[in-house]
């Protein structure tokens, strides 16, 4: 059951049925060509189409016309629309390479990205992410990560990149787990991080859901509880990550996108980056989730959180109101 499951589409952005990339091509130059140009018939066109189908698209423009079709709508958009379009023509592993190594390179570590894309991918993405960063820059993303961080925030980001969890469920390990948690932590004076570290970025999400029901019974607290308030910065937001990722990515995602928009102002970059990389990938999902944990849908909060053609690009990628 579980792998029929998994096989359901849960995406909000499908391949069109019936493609032509020459016909689509024609369409996005006939928009860019001459003054001004026709932002809706682009932001249609693009979140009508699959990633798949949008790389076919970018290959036959440059045919047809001798140009690089992302370089032309980066001469034509502006701003955070530009970005989000950027974003939708950027194939996925190749999106996660740049987004980690500008959070690296830049000026200081946006550690934000970092845990994002390090907590929630599979382990077959960060094996593909490794490779293809070494294959785009010739440098070794572990190394580079390394560099850039420190402690135990950099301990469990490096066993993260190792992709190497254990599978399944070990029965016999979940109380031992439990236990060790709360020795680390509640039971404790002073923390001991490298025990949460290990367990935490070492056990299959199906053995950590365990453990943490496990550690409910034994110390009266949920895991997320007692990680905020024994650990602080960096680490806190990565462990928390991976437990939120263990009990559900969706949930993750959709906690993530609340809290970019929520408040004062909106945190763009991260609600870009969700948007577009999960939109083929489980962003029905991420609805439910929202809807059962705030008052309102994602459409409603994206619709007044934002404005213009980026409005009106994220919402197509939303895909629909949960009301
Ligand atoms: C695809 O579109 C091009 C340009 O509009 C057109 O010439 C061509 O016949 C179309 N191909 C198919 C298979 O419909
Ligand atoms: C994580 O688990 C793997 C395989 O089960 C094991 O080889 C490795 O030593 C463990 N790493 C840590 C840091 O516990």
């Amino acid at each position: 059951v579980r792998k029929y499951l998994s096989r359901i589409f849960r995406g909000t952005v499908k391949a069109s049925g019936n493609f032509n990339a020459s016909a689509d091509a024609e369409v996005l130059h006939k928009a860019m060509k001459g003054l001004g140009t026709d932002e809706d018939t682009i932001l249609q066109l693009l979140t009508a189409r699959s990633n798949a189908q949008r790389q076919q698209i970018k290959a036959t423009y440059k045919t047809l016309f001798g140009k690089d079709l992302v370089s032309d709508l980066k001469g034509e958009l502006g701003g955070k629309f530009e970005t989000l379009i950027v974003a939708l023509m950027t194939p996925p592993i190749t999106y996660d390479v740049t987004s980690l190594r500008n959070a690296i390179k830049g000026a200081g570590t946006d550690e934000k990205v970092l845990v994002e894309i390090l907590a929630s991918r599979t382990p077959q993405q960060v094996k593909d992410i490794i490779a293809a960063y070494r294959q785009e820059y010739d440098d070794d993303l572990e190394e580079d990560v390394s560099g850039d961080t420190s402690g135990h925030f950099k301990r469990l980001l490096v066993i993260l990149l190792q992709a190497n969890r254990q599978r399944g469920i070990q029965e016999g390990d979940i109380e031992n787990d439990a236990q060790a948690l709360f020795k680390a932590g509640e039971h404790k004076f002073g923390t001991d991080e490298q025990s949460f570290v290990t367990i935490l970025g070492n056990r299959s999400a199906e053995h950590l859901r365990k453990v943490f029901d496990a550690y409910m019974k034994l110390s009266g607290y949920e895991m997320e509880e007692s990680i905020q308030r024994e650990t602080s910065g960096s680490l806190r937001d990565l462990l928390l990550a991976v437990v939120k990722c263990a009990r559900s990515v969706p949930g993750y995602f959709a906690e993530t996108l609340y809290y970019s928009m929520k408040g004062a102002g909106t945190d763009d970059n991260t609600l870009i980056r969700v948007m577009a990389s999960r939109s083929e990938v489980d962003m029905l999902d991420i609805r439910a989730e929202f809807r059962k944990k705030f008052a309102c849908s994602l459409y409603s909060m994206i619709k007044g959180d934002t404005g213009g053609d980026f409005r009106k690009t994220l919402l197509l990628l939303c895909g629909g109101d949960d009301a």
